[in-house]
């Protein structure tokens, strides 16, 4: 560490809402961080920035990247690129890296942590994954004696606000979503959120510590929550269900399977009552069991948390060199979404007439899938039009899809609305 006056120097790449609120926490004068901070970079040098020196600004990324008083970049810009070359080459010049951009370390994980072995430095990315829940830091460190099993988590804010405030007050996709750009919680473009990029990267990050898996955002299975209606939430609660969008990965003989997709939850589950922006994590250690953390995943102070907790074991020597994103070694298969074995909600809307139903369960049975319960509500006289909710017993991914793409073609069938999966609470 190449300390000035006692002082570990800092650069940082962005100040947004994050990097703000870390310039703030690093200049405190009742903080005694011993953190000197020596240039920030932005974009725009005019932008009026609360609590932030104007005079260490400046639109040059070599003023920070090449400052040798620098030991410490942080990177809170975001995107892919230019941050990826920036944190690439802050790790080729032997400095620390500390970062908040799951889209860059989903994307460029595996090089970055190269990248920090080679040159004995440290990338470490906590705020990435769940704002200011220490989640990283438990698979890391705590659990480190335990193989993880499983994870499952809410761990997008936005999609929690939108989905809770339609189960709440019954209210559309699209009025929940306006609602929550309004209150500043979903971007004007909500793509990276509502059609799970942002949930796919968080998870690829979980996948790689906690189970060694190279799990690219490819390889991860992807589906929004564009298209959950209203009466998907109504239809829920009245099986006992609410609807979020999970994000799991769970170890099995053949490897490990990273999926994202809006799920059935049982609404006496305490993953069912985590509403609005929060974040929760459950995980499941071979030998401690099922752990449960929550908190806020996203915001200044939360996200600076987490940013300054990295900072500040390093500044203190308490990181080792390398990314430990490079432990878990036995890098497991990512395996696909065919041999899945779950229940399935599945939404009709069908004509409302006899024969109907027998010709819907005859493209179940053929698939050898096994019907729990069918319901019908919302019977429409004028249209001759219902809606049926059909409920499975487990069943194989691969046989639901052939099933659903047969109903779709099935001429008393209107549209398929829904196929949303089940997650039981009896399998962790
Ligand atoms: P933000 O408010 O948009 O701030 C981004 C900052 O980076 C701005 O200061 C911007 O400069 C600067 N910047 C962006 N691209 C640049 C470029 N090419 N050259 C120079 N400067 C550039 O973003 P944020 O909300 O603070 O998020 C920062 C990171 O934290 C992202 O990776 C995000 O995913 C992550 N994160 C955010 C939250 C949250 O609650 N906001 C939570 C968890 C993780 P100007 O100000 O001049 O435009
Ligand atoms: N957009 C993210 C969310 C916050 O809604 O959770 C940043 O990770």
């Amino acid at each position: 560490m190449n300390r000035q006056n006692g002082a570990t120097g800092i650069g940082l790449l962005g100040a947004g809402v994050v990097g703000s609120q870390v310039v703030r926490v690093i200049l405190d004068p009742d903080a005694n961080n011993q953190l000197s901070l020596n240039g920030i970079l932005v974009r725009d040098i005019e932008r009026q920035r609360d609590g932030v020196p104007s005079e260490l600004l400046s639109t040059d990324p070599e003023m920070v990247l090449s400052d040798d008083r620098n030991d410490i970049i942080i990177e809170v810009m975001g995107g892919e690129e230019p941050a990826r070359s920036y944190m690439a080459a802050a790790l080729s010049a032997g400095k620390h890296v500390v970062t908040a951009n799951k889209e860059a370390l989903a994307k460029h994980g595996d090089e970055l942590t190269n990248l920090a072995v080679q040159n004995g430095v440290s990338l470490s990315f906590e705020a990435s994954v769940g704002g200011g829940i220490p989640v990283l830091a438990v698979i890391q460190d705590s659990l480190t004696a335990n193989r993880i099993e499983s994870i499952r988590a809410i761990i997008n804010g936005t999609t929690n606000y939108i989905l809770s405030s339609m189960d709440e007050s019954g209210m559309s996709f699209e009025d929940a979503l306006s609602e929550a750009q309004e209150l500043g919680y979903a971007e004007a473009d909500p793509t990276a959120d509502v059609d799970a990029h942002d949930a796919v990267y968080k998870l690829s990050i979980l996948a790689r510590l906690a189970f060694g898996a190279s799990a690219s955002p490819d390889m991860i299975h992807r589906e929004g929550i564009r298209n959950i209606g209203a009466k998907d939430l109504r239809y829920a609660r009245a099986l006992g269900f609410t609807v979020k969008l999970l994000a799991i990965a769970r170890a099995g003989p053949d490897g490990v399977r990273c999926r994202v997709h809006p799920a059935l939850v049982p609404a006496d589950v305490p993953m069912a009552n985590v509403n609005g922006v929060l974040n929760a994590v459950e995980l499941n250690g071979d030998l401690l069991g099922p752990l449960w953390l929550q908190g806020r995943g996203a915001g200044a102070g939360p996200t600076a948390s987490a940013v300054m907790g990295d900072v500040l074991r390093i500044a203190k020597g308490m990181l080792s060199n390398g990314s430990k994103a490079s432990e878990r070694t036995n890098a497991p298969n990512v395996v696909d979404m065919d041999d899945l074995q779950v229940r399935y909600y599945v939404r009709l809307t069908c004509l409302d007439r006899f024969g109907v139903l027998a010709k819907i369960a005859g493209v179940f049975g053929d698939a050898t899938i096994s019907i729990a319960s069918v319901l019908q509500f919302d019977a429409d006289d004028e249209r001759g039009l219902a809606d049926l909710v059909i409920m499975t017993h487990p069943s194989r991914e691969a046989s639901m899809q052939e099933a659903a793409s047969r109903l779709r073609q099935l001429d008393v069938v209107a549209s398929l609305e829904n196929l949303i999966r089940v997650e039981d609470y009896d399998t962790v």
